[in-house]
Formats: structure tokens, C-alpha cells, sequence
């Protein structure tokens, strides 16, 4: 089963209009493999301006978004709302939405999946587990269960790309290895096949997050189960377009 290679990158709070219209412009006049789904990760209040710039093949994804439609939630956005400027991502689940502000609720994250899939949105689900975990020797139990908060709200897989972002790894400049990012890749794909279907498991795309660079892109790229990144810093580079061209 050939899974489409997909790169994210996130922005998080970083740009401003002229950097990333000239980050847009890079993108936009680059050659990319047309066989890679790209999706950037802009801050809110830029999405409306990077979707209207942004090429048409290019995606675009919200950094997190609100479980309802509309109502007393100062500083939220709602799926509706990223929906109503053009834009069909949003980025749920990010190991700084959870440890930095707190949003570490699995039954809102769950909450905020479900709401965003109903809402046609597709959804780069962000699991990962901390470096304390790893060295309990509890990862698998951290991302699987954080695995199940999501699946538990999925109905349409097709809409949904499972980023698994060791949080050690996240601006650390400490990236993980390819055998460790293969080995918890495979143990995830495992977990779908048995909790969700084999069917499933196959096609779903499972990404690698964390301090992905040009230079460990490709033989991260060459493990069986890594389908692709979601990068932060390096996203704000033009070195993003090895990165995107990284599968070779
Ligand atoms: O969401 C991707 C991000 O958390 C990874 O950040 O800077 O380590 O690539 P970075």
C-alpha cells in the first residue's frame, strides 16, 4: 500500500506578513515533488493572508482550534471559522498546546478532533511522549494511549495524519533516530491494524516530528514507516524544500 508522503510544516508564533510572504514566495516558485503533500502550519491571524498567497497545491492548516462552533471563548477559533477563510487543516494535539498551556485533557482533545473532522477539517493529530516517559520505558503506553483519545473520534481515516512528535526532540535540536522514530512508527501502525483495521493501518500516514533538519530528512525519509514530518523550525527556511523533496 503506497501512502502519500506528506510534510507539515509549523510555524508556530513565528512571522510576520513579510517574512512569510517571502517564505510563501519560496514555496510557491520552488520545484517540489509532486508526489508530497505539503501543509503549512500558519499562526491564526495569518491564515486568511497566507491561504489567499499560498499556491493552490499547497495546503494550509490551522496550529489548533476550539470543540464548538461559536460562543463565549475569548481568543479560541472554531473549525467553522479556519473553514470560512479557505483553510482545510488544523494542526490538534501539539505537545505544546498540551505541556506549555495546560491542554493535556484527553477528553478535550478528543473533543476538538471529533468537532474539527464533523466540520471538514482534516486533522494532523500530534502525539508524543516526554523524555522522563522514554526513560521509564513508558512510551508506547503514553502514545498509544494518546492514540486512542483520537481514534476514538475518527470515523473518516482519510481525513487524519497521526504526527508522532517525541516531545525531547521538539526544538532540541535532538533528533531522534531513524531506528527509534522506525520503531515507535511500527508499533503504532501495529496498534491501528489491531484497534482500528489492518485496512486502516495501511494507509493512514504516520509522520515524524521533531528537530527534522536537511541534513537527517532523508534517511529518516527511508524507514519503512515514517510517511512524512511535521517541522517546526526548519519550515521557516528555505532548507524546508529539501525537506519537502526529502523522499526520494
Ligand atoms: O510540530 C512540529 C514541531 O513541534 C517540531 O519542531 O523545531 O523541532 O522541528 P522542530
Amino acid at each position: 500500500m503506497s501512502r502519500k508522503f506528506f510534510v507539515g510544516g509549523n510555524w508556530k508564533m513565528n512571522g510576520d506578513k513579510k517574512s512569510l510572504g517571502e517564505l510563501i514566495q519560496t514555496l510557491n516558485t520552488a520545484k517540489l515533488d509532486a508526489n508530497v503533500e505539503v501543509v503549512c502550519g500558519s499562526p491564526a491571524i495569518y491564515l486568511d493572508f497566507v491561504r489567499s498567497k499560498m499556491d493552490a497545491k499547497l495546503g494550509v492548516a490551522a496550529q489548533n482550534c476550539y470543540k464548538v462552533a461559536k460562543g463565549a471563548f475569548t481568543g479560541e477559533i472554531s473549525p467553522a471559522m479556519i473553514k470560512d477563510v479557505g483553510v482545510n487543516w488544523v494542526i490538534l494535539g501539539h505537545s505544546e498546546r498540551r505541556h506549555v498551556f495546560g491542554e493535556e485533557n484527553d477528553e478535550l482533545i478528543g473533543q476538538k478532533t471529533a468537532h474539527a473532522l464533523e466540520n471538514g477539517l482534516s486533522v494532523i493529530a500530534c502525539i508524543g511522549e516526554k523524555l522522563d516517559e522514554r526513560e521509564a520505558g513508558i512510551t508506547e503506553k503514553v502514545v498509544f494511549a494518546q492514540t486512542k483519545v483520537i481514534a476514538d473520534n475518527v470515523k473518516d481515516w482519510s481525513k487524519v495524519v497521526l504526527a508522532y512528535e517525541p516531545v525531547w526532540a521538539i526544538g532540541t535540536g535532538k533528533t531522534a533516530s531513524p531506528a527509534q522514530a522506525q520503531e515507535v512508527h511500527d508499533k503504532l501502525r501495529a496498534w491501528v491494524k489491531t484497534n482500528v483495521s489492518e485496512a486502516v493501518a495501511n494507509s493512514v500516514r504516520i509522520i515524524y516530528g521533531g528537530s527534522v533538519t536537511g541534513s537527517t530528512c532523508k534517511e529518516l525519509a527511508s524507514q519503512k514507516d515514517v510517511d512524512g514530518f511535521l517541522v517546526g523550525g526548519a519550515s521557516l527556511k528555505a532548507e524546508f524544500v529539501e525537506i519537502i523533496n526529502a523522499n526520494v
